[in-house]
């Protein structure tokens, strides 16, 4: 068996003969002499074979990623490689085995490879053989070990659920599993085990947690993968101060643990609304400031009609002042930017800007006075740049925020050496569903309300706050909790809230609610999503870097080629016939 981490030897080594194992990263013939750099996990040794040794015929035949077992002897080196953690020995080469050869690589396994993602996710095995993919898998084992140290020393338990659910309407669209002995049914993969955990409370468990595989048919972005990991906890005899202590004390520890990061508690507390308000979202990224300020007081004379007519249909006037860049934006860089912000449904993009005199798109329609207290206000200064947005108060945060992060991005604004995490609370119990037309949760159907707005439910919907809490970090919501409704009336009063008819609620969550009525606890948790914690941790902004064998944007595996087509007879036994 493989004993030594060959990137752990070093000049203590010097003279011990020793067997190594692993995979030729490079090899190079430097007048007559053999140089073989040879990789395992660890990292790369340099191997040596001069012409008059015994391994040299077989050392000449060997070629990149080829497996070797190798004898050899541990030399310091005359020059050193100070950029190679081995680099002030070489192993000198008695004895080679080749134990396995390798076909021509589809691209170069190196740092700095300029192959497709397509062709490295084609030969994913390959791809992990990078060391940067390695690093990134060490640390996610980092994670998670440091995560159950952590939750197994405040006494959680760590406990499996099922993966053949029960649809359960949760929010995204559900995988289907065909049964094959119940004729007709399905099962779902688990969104989230959120009802179970629940359950567990119900079964006494006190403390749960998993590393919970999810699954969601949903629209994928780049932080998102249609199968997921999710740190996954409950408590019962809690409130959302005890969840959120224990939820930020992991996330402290986590990363204590694997990067030696102090993270100074408590985090720092936003309201929903203030975080919509100030950001345009509900994860600010904080790392920059440029908030979204309030002007549609100062335009309460204004003659400049659209804005007139905004006001007088309820809308809001906000901007971002951009501090010193005024000379950066020409007129072709901002109709990039108001195409940009036409993406997230603003009618337009109004500047100005402060120069020796104020000038911009709106510049000459200003009364002196506007001119006064917008630079009062905004506390401008010359080259000042102020980006205004006007509209419904929904689609002016929308790309007022995303302006604001795109703007961070360009002026490099955003200070990429440090972490910023806060919570977001007190967010509203539910959202209009415009396509829907009624309104729907705004985490999940089992949090709870504020006691205050219990009321509320069903008569003021719009006014009904919750107990539930989102830890964001740089801008990724990283995790998100609440405290759970563990009163069956003020559950089947949220069900009736979200429009679910009694039959349907018994229909598709009959179980759960009997379960509220046999003494369940008060309780309350929090998942974190894993791969996002490792992205962040792993400093990238690709989902896919942190996952062994992830699927692209079309939810496919490039790889094994998921999803395929099935033969007649799978289809058959499952009584599925498919629609032409
Ligand atoms: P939620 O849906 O907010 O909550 O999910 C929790 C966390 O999981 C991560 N996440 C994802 N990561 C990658 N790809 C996805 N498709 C994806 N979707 C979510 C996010 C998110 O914050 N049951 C509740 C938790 C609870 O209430 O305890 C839940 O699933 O980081």
């Amino acid at each position: 068996m493989k004993k030594i981490m060959n990137a752990t030897l070093s000049k203590k080594n010097v003279g011990e003969t020793l067997e190594l194992y692993g995979w030729v990263a490079k090899k190079r013939n430097l007048g007559g002499l053999l140089f073989i750099d040879l990789r395992d996990r660890s990292g790369i040794v340099q191997l040596v074979v001069r012409p008059e040794d015994n391994a040299y015929g077989v050392a000449e035949t060997v070629r990149n990623e080829y497996v070797l077992k190798v004898l050899g002897t541990v030399l310091e080196r005359e020059s050193k490689n100070d950029k190679l953690a081995t680099g002030e020995i070489e192993v000198q080469v008695t004895e080679l085995t080749i134990l396995n050869t390798s076909l021509e690589l589809p691209f170069e396994i190196s740092e700095d490879t300029t192959a497709l993602e397509d062709t490295r996710l084609k030969y994913r095995y390959l791809d992990l053989r990078r060391n940067r993919l390695q690093e990134i898998m060490k640390l996610r084992h980092k994670i998670t070990l440091a995560t159950r140290n952590f939750l197994d020393s405040e006494g959680f338990l760590e406990i499996e659920t099922p993966i053949l659910c029960k649809s359960t309407p949760e929010g995204a669209r559900d995988y289907l599993v065909p049964s094959r002995v119940n004729d007709g049914k399905f099962y779902a993969l688990p969104q989230s085990p959120q009802l179970f955990k629940q359950l567990l409370m119900v079964g006494g468990m006190e403390k749960y947690f998993q590393i919970a595989k999810c699954f969601r048919d949903e629209d994928l972005r780049a932080d998102r993968q249609p199968e997921f990991t999710q740190i996954d906890l409950e408590m019962s005899f809690v409130e959302e101060n005890d969840v959120m202590d224990l939820a930020e004390r992991l996330v402290a520890s986590v990363f204590k643990e694997t990067k030696g990061i102090e993270v100074p508690l408590p985090l720092k507390r936003m309201r929903y609304i203030d975080a919509i308000n100030l950001y345009g979202s509900d994860k600010p990224d904080l790392r920059f400031g440029m908030p979204i300020e309030e002007i549609s007081d100062i335009f309460e004379k204004t003659e400049i009609s659209f804005l007139k007519s905004v006001l007088e249909e309820n809308g809001i006037i906000n901007c971002l002042v951009a501090k010193n860049c005024a000379d950066k934006y020409s007129r072709k860089e901002i109709d990039k930017l108001t195409d940009y912000v036409k993406t997230y449904r603003a009618g337009g993009l109004a500047y100005l800007k402060l120069e020796n005199e104020m000038t911009g798109s709106i510049a000459k329609l200003l009364s002196e006075e506007e001119k006064n207290s917008l630079i009062t206000r905004l506390q401008l200064e010359t080259n000042d740049m102020v980006f205004i947005v006007s509209g419904k108060k929904e689609v002016v945060k929308t790309s007022l925020g995303a302006l604001r992060l795109k703007l961070g991005r360009d002026l490099e604004l955003i200070d990429k050496t440090r972490y910023e995490m806060l919570w977001v609370v007190d967010f509203p119990s539910f959202e209009y569903s415009e396509e829907e037309g009624r309104y729907v949760a705004c985490h999940h159907p089992f949090t709870s309300p504020k006691e205050a707005d219990v009321d509320k439910l069903i008569n003021d919907p719009g006014n009904c706050y919750s107990k539930a809490y989102d830890i964001v970090i740089n801008g990724y919501e990283a995790g998100g909790g609440s405290i759970r409704i563990h009163n069956q009336e003020v559950q089947n009063t949220m069900f009736k809230a979200l429009g679910l008819s009694e039959e349907e609620v018994q229909e598709k969550f009959g179980f759960f609610v009997t379960a509220l009525k046999y003494g369940t606890p008060p309780h309350g948790g929090i998942a974190f999503g894993l791969d996002r914690l490792t992205m962040l941790l792993a400093e990238t902004e690709n989902i896919r870097d942190v996952i062994a064998f992830p699927k692209t944007a079309s939810a496919s595996c490039l790889m094994s080629e998921a999803p395929n087509i099935v033969s007649e007879r799978q289809l058959e036994e499952l009584h599925i016939a498919l629609r032409k």
